[in-house]
């Protein structure tokens, strides 16, 4: 990953306050649309990404076993320690030939493909997915979506990756096309559907951000999905593939 500059425009205007509004919405309608929309109640899952917080609030223990796997050692260590994972490793998206196929439930990539985007082209984290994925399983993916009024500026500003790490702290910051989400989960046998998590953005106004929760209530609306601030990919692997 491209190294975070704090000192950048975004993060300067931005209290904590407003941003933890923000975090803490993205976490209720996450777990709300997986609650409705998942329909997998326990397994194996595959936090590819996983960072600090490999995604335990997303599936708890017992009834989840979570491994976490991150190109950062540092926050692999931490994500069992700290993070909830039951076990975690040293490894890249789409070079994760060592685990074998059809090994897990759930492949989870929470805020990691709009990073591998900036790295290659998304195909190889997809097929990899769906090698990975029992049948009846799912990719699940919380990612910012390209279609958002942010989302949008963000990639115009990301043309120039200078002004890119002085406007938010870094070029590496991709918001993908939920058209593309949907085309990359089919080519690989995968059916897939998109929902918004939030309109919200972390910089609004706590009062806005509050105001536009009303429309995160319609985050699965066919027509509205495609234009969250964070999207949700669920792509299923069919059952008897
Ligand atoms: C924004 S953090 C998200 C962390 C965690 N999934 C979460 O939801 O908080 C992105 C993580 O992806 C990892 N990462 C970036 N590129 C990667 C790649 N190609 N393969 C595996 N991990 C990658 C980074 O090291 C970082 O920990």
């Amino acid at each position: 990953m491209e190294p975070y500059r704090p000192d950048n425009l975004l993060d300067r205007l931005s209290s904590d306050d407003t941003l933890e509004l923000q975090y803490a919405q993205v976490q209720r309608r996450e777990r709300e649309l997986l609650e409705q929309y998942l329909g997998i109640a326990g397994g194996d899952v595959l936090s590819v990404g996983c960072g600090t917080r490999p995604g335990r609030h997303l599936f708890p223990a017992p009834s989840f076993r979570l491994v976490g796997v991150d190109v950062d050692p540092e926050k692999v260590r931490t994500s069992v320690e700290w993070g909830g994972a039951d076990e975690a490793f040293v490894g890249r998206a789409g070079e994760l030939d060592q685990l074998e196929d059809a090994s897990f439930d759930v492949v989870l990539y929470r805020l990691t493909l709009h990073h591998v985007a900036y790295q290659e082209p998304l195909a190889r984290s997809f097929e990899e997915a769906a090698r990975l994925l029992r049948p009846g399983g799912a990719l699940v993916a919380v990612e910012p979506g390209l279609w958002h009024p942010v989302g949008a500026a963000l990639s115009i500003v990301n043309r120039s990756p200078s002004l890119a790490v002085r406007v938010h702290g870094t070029p590496d910051d991709v918001p993908l096309s939920p058209r593309a989400l949907r085309s990359e989960s089919r080519r690989v046998g995968l059916e897939p559907e998109i929902h918004a998590v939030t309109f919200t953005w972390r910089r609004m106004p706590r009062a806005l951000q509050r105001a536009v929760w009303r429309l995160d209530r319609r985050g699965s609306s066919r027509a509205l999905a495609p234009f969250g601030h964070h999207l949700m990919l669920i792509a299923r692997k069919p059952r008897g593939s």
